[in-house]
C-alpha cells in the first residue's frame, strides 16, 4: 500500500511516499481503508521533531492521529464496510489501525468526519479544564482553526457565551458560530474590554498573549494554554495530556446527529501533496480543518 513516511526529522521535504507493508490491527484496534485523514498541527511538530515525549516513535515514521474510512474484516461490532472516523497512528495512509472509533452518523462524509477525533477531544478537554460555567463569558484567542471552531460550537450548544479573536477574514466566520468578535494584534485587549467582561480564557494560538489573558480574567486558574509552553511559568495550567478520547467521539457523534455541530473543510490534498498541506498548515490561519484524500 501507499503510506507517508519520514526517515529523518526535518522540513515538508522529509515526506515521502513509499510502498509499506499494510498494518495489522492489535486487540482492541480496528483497521480501515483511509478514505481522509486530518492534518493536524500536532503532525508537522512530530516531522520536525518536537514532542517527542508526548508522541514517541522510531524512524522511519508514519504520519497522522485522526482518519475516516472503511472497517475492514474481523471486527467485533461492525460490519465490513462500515463507515468509520477516530484516532489511530500513520494515517497518511491506504489503511491504518485506528485505537479509538466510532460510525459516522448518516450523512457526514469522509474528509469532514476525518477532521473531528483530535480537535473535539481536545476541545472539550479544555472547557472542562477552565471551569466555564452555563451564562459565563469564555473568551478564546485564536477561535478560526480546528480546535477553535470545535470550542466556539460546544460553548454554544452549553450556553457559555463566548468572545473571540480571529484573523480580519476570518471575524464574520466565528460571528456565525455565535461569539462575539474581534481581531487580534495591536490594541486587542481594549477592544475585549468594550466587547464585554470574561470569566475565564482559553489560548489556543501559542502567540504569546498568556499576560494578557489572566489581566482579562483576573486570574491565571481561569486561563488554560494548549499552544504556549511558557504558560506555567506565569502560572497557567498548559494543557496537553489527552482526555478520554471514547467519551469525545461520542459527543462528536451526539452533536452532529443533533445538527449542532459543523466544522469546515478549508482544503483537500491528496496524499501525494502531503508536503504542501503541511506548509499550509504551518503558515498558521487554517478556518476549520485541511485533509489528505486517499
Ligand atoms: N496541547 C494540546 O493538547 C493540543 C491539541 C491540539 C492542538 N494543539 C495546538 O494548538 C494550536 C491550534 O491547533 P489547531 O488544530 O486549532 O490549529 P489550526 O487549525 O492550524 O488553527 C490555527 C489558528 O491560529 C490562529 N492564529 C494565527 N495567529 C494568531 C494570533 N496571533 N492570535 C490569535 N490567533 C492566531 C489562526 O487564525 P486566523 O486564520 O483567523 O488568523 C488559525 O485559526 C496548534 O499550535 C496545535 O499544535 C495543542
Amino acid at each position: 500500500m501507499r503510506k507517508v513516511s519520514f526517515a529523518e526529522f526535518g522540513g515538508p521535504d522529509v515526506l515521502q511516499l513509499i510502498d509499506a507493508e499494510e498494518p495489522h490491527a492489535g486487540p482492541g484496534q480496528i483497521r480501515i481503508a483511509v478514505r481522509a485523514a486530518d492534518v493536524n498541527p500536532v503532525d508537522w511538530r512530530v516531522r520536525e521533531g518536537q514532542k517527542l515525549a508526548a508522541h514517541p516513535l522510531t524512524l522511519p515514521s508514519g504520519v497522522g492521529l485522526d482518519a475516516a474510512g472503511e472497517v475492514g474484516a474481523g471486527v467485533e461490532g461492525v460490519a465490513v464496510g462500515d463507515r468509520v472516523f477516530g484516532e489511530g497512528s500513520s494515517t497518511y495512509a491506504e489503511f491504518a489501525v485506528l485505537a479509538h472509533w466510532a460510525r459516522m452518523p448518516e450523512g457526514l462524509t469522509f474528509e469532514e468526519a476525518a477532521g473531528y477525533p483530535c480537535i473535539m477531544e481536545t476541545a472539550l478537554r479544555v472547557i472542562g479544564e477552565v471551569s466555564v460555567l452555563p451564562g459565563q463569558t469564555l473568551l478564546v484567542s485564536g477561535a478560526s482553526g480546528g480546535v477553535g471552531s470545535a470550542v466556539l460550537q460546544v460553548a454554544r450548544d452549553r450556553g457559555i457565551a463566548v468572545i473571540a479573536t480571529a484573523g480580519p477574514a476570518n471575524q464574520e466566520y466565528v460571528r456565525g458560530l455565535g461569539a462575539r468578535a474581534t481581531t487580534y494584534g495591536d490594541g486587542w485587549v481594549e477592544r475585549v474590554r468594550q466587547l464585554g467582561p470574561v470569566d475565564a480564557a482559553l489560548d489556543l494560538a501559542g502567540s504569546g498573549v498568556i499576560r494578557e489573558l489572566i489581566e482579562l480574567t483576573g486570574d491565571p486558574n481561569k486561563v488554560v494554554s494548549i499552544a504556549d509552553l511558557d504558560a506555567s511559568d506565569l502560572g497557567v495550567r498548559f494543557s496537553g495530556v489527552a482526555g478520554s478520547v471514547p467519551d469525545a467521539l461520542a459527543t462528536t457523534v451526539d452533536l452532529l446527529t443533533r445538527g449542532t455541530l459543523h466544522i469546515p473543510v478549508e482544503k483537500a490534498y491528496p496524499l501525494t501533496d502531503a508536503a504542501t498541506a503541511h506548509i499550509d498548515s504551518q503558515a498558521g490561519h487554517t478556518r476549520g480543518r485541511r485533509v489528505i484524500v486517499v
